[in-house]
């Protein structure tokens, strides 16, 4: 049920009324003789409690609280109940709230006044007792009328401060679980990339056993269809044996990244200039570029350079921009960009304006052999390769694609002293 609505509706329940202040106006000079008194033992009476003890602790407050408590106890000779006397008594309560004064120790002080005040009042309208019942009966309205005042303000205060806390958990829990998403992707995601590379040190092993393997006989095969090629005499024989001999190379050209992979060469690291790897890169595949007709847009922003091994990052790139090219069956755009992303890393982007990847193949473009490429057309290695590389260098290559629009490869390495990075 709520509260009374206006001051009328609150007067008019507690039943205080003109004869009621008019006969509290009367203990004006009661209460003045007797305010120095009163103040001191309420006081006192508070100096018995430990918690309201402790509230009273701090320097000045026993003064001001002196001075306040006296024009309170004058201010009980029949005042006048108006807009401004509730503003006085709440502002009490909010004082109180704010001190952390729980309300039984300010009710019971209000209980405190009524048993000084009681028997002052009897003893000086002791002749009149209709009078003097009178009195004290406004006198319980009026200090009835304070604490309830004083109590509503408190609980008000109270809700308020509940409501802001609730608010504040809210947001809190929002912002726990928007980062606990976060960190749960990053999981996701490094875990991923270990999966990944546990699979490639596993297939590392196996494939060095087999290339070794392979190698040998390989080699075997090769001489042999050298020495015959000079042997025969017919042409489509010989032709034959050159396209024999071809693929035996292609085979063998598979076999050695398979085992750089598996392997990787002792790298010999140094400060690589980034800009000037790509521009090489690209330079190299220029003739390529043109005859696909492959528009190149380079946005090297001055970066600083990358402790590293120039080679292994040139095969990187080349793994990179061949990947574009083939991207690009019918031509378009290779845009190569390098920057400064945070202060402690550096980033090169290779972009093209191809086929794209299809969502599906996205998680597995890293993997050794899988290609999207017509069997026979792409060994399926490229990227493998390029991510291999970039892990060694303690970075990370990612990938964003859009099927039909082309597709954007982010290489991150950290810079010298940035963990990870070289020194
Ligand atoms: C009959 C009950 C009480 C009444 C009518 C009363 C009245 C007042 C008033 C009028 C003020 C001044 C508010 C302002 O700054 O505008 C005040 C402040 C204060 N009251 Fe009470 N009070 C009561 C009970 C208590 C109790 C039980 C304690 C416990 C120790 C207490 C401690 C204080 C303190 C520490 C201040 C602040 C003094 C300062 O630092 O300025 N009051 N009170």
């Amino acid at each position: 049920m709520a509260a009374p609505d206006g001051l009328q509706e609150r007067l008019e329940y507690f039943g205080y009324g003109e004869a009621d202040r008019a006969l509290l106006a009367e203990l004006r000079p009661l209460l003045e003789k007797h305010a120095d008194a009163l103040v001191a033992a309420f006081y006192r009476h508070l100096l018995s409690f430990a918690p309201t003890r402790r509230v009273l602790a701090a320097p000045g407050v026993k003064e001001r609280l002196l001075v306040k408590q006296r024009a309170y106890l004058l201010s009980l000779a029949g005042p006048e109940i108006d807009e401004e006397y509730l503003r006085g008594r709440r502002r009490i309560g909010e004082v109180h709230e704010r001190l952390g004064l729980e309300p039984a120790w300010y009710l019971g002080a209000y209980a405190q006044y009524l048993s000084l005040l009681v028997p002052l009042v009897c003893e000086a309208l002791g002749r009149d007792p209709l009078r003097s019942e009178r009195t004290l009966t406004a006198l319980h309205k009026l200090l009835l009328f304070d604490a309830q005042i004083a109590m509503e303000t408190y609980v008000e205060r109270r809700e308020r401060d509940l409501e802001y806390l609730n608010r504040e958990l809210a947001a809190t829990g929002h912002r726990l679980a928007r980062d606990y998403e976060q960190q749960s992707r990053e999981l996701r995601h490094t875990t991923e990339r270990a999966h990944a590379a546990e699979r490639l040190a596993s297939l590392g092993t196996l494939v060095a056993g087999l290339a070794h393997e392979i190698g040998t006989p390989m080699g075997v095969i090769q001489g042999h269809a050298k020495l015959l090629e000079s042997a025969v005499s017919g042409e489509q024989a010989r032709r034959r044996l050159q396209t024999i001999r071809e693929q035996i190379g292609r085979i063998s050209r598979i076999i050695e990244s398979l085992l750089h992979m598996a392997r990787p060469t002792r790298s010999t690291r140094g400060p690589v200039e980034l800009a000037a790897v790509l521009e090489d890169g690209l330079s190299f595949l220029s003739e390529k570029f043109s005859r696909r007709g492959i528009a190149v847009v380079r946005s090297f922003a001055a970066v600083p350079s990358v402790t590293g091994d120039a080679e292994r990052l040139q095969q990187l790139f080349l793994n990179l921009f061949l990947n574009a090219v083939d991207a690009m069956p019918g031509g378009g755009t290779l845009t190569v960009s390098a920057l400064t992303p945070a202060p402690d890393e550096v980033e090169v982007r290779v972009a093209d304006t191809g086929r794209g990847i299809a969502p599906a193949d996205l998680p597995r473009i890293f993997d050794p052999f899988f290609t999207s490429k017509p069997a026979g057309e792409g060994n399926g290695l490229g990227l493998a390769v390029a991510q291999g590389i970039a892990t060694e260098h303690g970075g990370r290559l990612e990938v964003e694609s859009q099927l039909g629009k082309g597709t954007e490869f982010r290489l991150l390495l950290p810079l010298a002293g940035a963990p990870g990075g070289g020194s």
